[in-house]
């Protein structure tokens, strides 16, 4: 089972996962723990085009050449539980939001659905948690880490965008603003609920 994890910057998705994949292992699934951008020298060029501020179009073909590697280890994992920190609609909110000026959001996102086609692979669940892009902000601040991505207006924008996407990408919209306990214990119990079948 393919799961999808989405939202702006300071949402507390990467430790909800961590969370996740301890408790889900727990209960006897394999899990397999993965991120975009990756870890690798793609993910590295990734990182790079963002804090040099390369322009839009860059960064998005940077991402979606990260992802093209990505999508092997996917594949080879897809036998377990896969919780994923980030995917494409990372591309399609946060390059929208960037080349939107340039080329209209709904162009941009059809490019990037046809770069995407040939290794497309669809989670099972994407979820999208929420958050006040101050709040968000706030608690990467307190994480010490300082990214190009951290302007509000911007961040406001993208969190715009993945709302504007969520109904025809079949996201699970999560309120990320609560406590992290409550939020994890909402992701947890949906995710237990979709294993079971119930
Ligand atoms: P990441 O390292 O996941 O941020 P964090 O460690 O704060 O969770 O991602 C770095 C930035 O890259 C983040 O601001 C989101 C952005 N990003 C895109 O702009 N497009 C993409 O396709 C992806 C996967 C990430």
């Amino acid at each position: 089972m393919f799961i999808v994890f989405e939202g702006i910057d300071g949402t507390g998705k990467t430790t909800i996962i961590k969370k996740l994949s301890v408790e889900l292992n727990n209960l006897g699934y394999e899990i397999f723990v993965t991120q975009e951008p990756s870890q690798t020298w793609l993910g590295q060029a990734v990182r790079r085009a963002i804090a040099e501020e390369k322009n839009g179009f860059t960064q998005a073909l940077l991402f979606f050449a990260d992802r093209a590697e990505h999508m092997t280890e996917l594949r080879e994992n897809e036998n377990k539980i896969v919780l994923c920190d980030r995917y494409i609609y990372s591309t399609f909110a946060y390059q929208g939001a960037q080349l939107e000026a340039a080329m209209g959001l709904e162009n941009a996102i059809t490019w990037f659905e046809g770069i995407y086609a040939p290794t497309r692979i669809d989670p099972d669940i994407v979820f999208l948690i929420t958050v006040d892009p101050v709040q968000g902000i706030r608690r990467i601040h307190n994480r010490d880490k300082k990214e190009k991505f951290e302007r509000v207006e911007f961040l406001k924008r993208v969190q715009e965008i993945y709302l504007e996407i969520a109904e025809s990408y079949n996201f699970i919209v999560i309120d990320g603003s609560r406590e992290l306990k409550e939020v994890y214990e909402e992701v947890k119990n949906k995710i237990i609920n979709i294993i079971q079948g119930k």
